[in-house]
């Protein structure tokens, strides 16, 4: 084994791989929040919005295998940390006293990183398949994408699916943002305080930004089913 994959092996190799990989994601987050926004202005601005992107696909295409490749990566390394931190508890409890701390937040990240990657899942299968791979209603092929998000968000469990998914974001981002500075080596005294606040509100303005647009298309306008 080489001594790359030695580090990236070990706990500080696997924490900065999550780091890295979930700061990534914390930009694309924004970059998709602003876009998404469009919706709020119509069919015309959102359909332009979509419509541009197909503009530069071959670039999309090369984020998007980057972007699988940080959600894989994240994810894995995720669920290493979080097996070898259970496994290690028992032996801590004995050692050390119990670091309720550390347990209670590897299993809040666990749990609320479990729900968004269902989400995430039902997420992918419904927009980003129906927009690039094969849409039943035809709405797509006709660039319609704003009435599939319509149709969507009129549903009301997924709905439900969606705000419950990005209240628990909005946790994830919240510990996350925090967590990946500290593993960045930046917390220091005087200033981490400060960067828990601007983690705070960051991971408000996406749980709030996300989850207004379903909540918005499936009371203001027309949810039925
Ligand atoms: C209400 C909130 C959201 C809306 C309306 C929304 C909408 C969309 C749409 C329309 C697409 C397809 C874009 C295309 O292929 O042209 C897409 C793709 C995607 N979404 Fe979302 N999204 C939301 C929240 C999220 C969240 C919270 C995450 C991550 C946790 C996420 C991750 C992704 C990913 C990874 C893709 C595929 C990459 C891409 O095509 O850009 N989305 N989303």
């Amino acid at each position: 084994m080489s001594s790359f994959t030695k580090f990236l092996n070990s706990s500080i190799g696997k924490k900065l791989m999550m780091a890295v990989t979930g700061s990534f994601l914390l930009i694309f987050l924004i970059i998709h929040l602003i876009g998404n926004i469009t919706l709020f202005f119509g069919a015309e601005a959102f359909n332009g919005y979509v419509g541009a992107l197909d503009v530069v696909k071959p670039l999309i295409r090369v984020v998007e295998v980057v972007l699988l490749a940080a959600f894989v990566l994240h994810i894995f390394n995720g669920l290493k940390l979080w097996i070898e931190n259970k496994r290690a508890r028992g032996v801590n409890y004995k050692v050390n006293g119990s670091p309720e701390n550390s347990a209670l937040y590897s299993r809040t990240m666990f749990l609320s990183g479990s729900i968004i990657f269902i989400f995430l899942v039902s997420h992918l299968g419904t927009f980003f398949w129906r927009f690039n791979v094969y849409d039943p209603m035809g709405l797509a092929n006709i660039h319609q994408y704003f009435d599939i998000v319509v149709y969507f968000f009129g549903i009301w469990w997924y709905v439900i699916l969606y705000v419950i998914a990005m209240v628990l974001l909005g946790f994830h981002l919240n510990h996350g943002f925090q967590s990946a500075f500290q593993t960045f080596g930046w917390n220091h005294k005087k200033y981490f305080p400060l960067i828990q606040k601007i983690g705070a509100i960051y991971a408000v303005f996406m749980a709030i930004g996300f989850a207004s647009m379903p909540i918005y298309f499936f009371f203001f306008y027309g949810g039925n089913q």
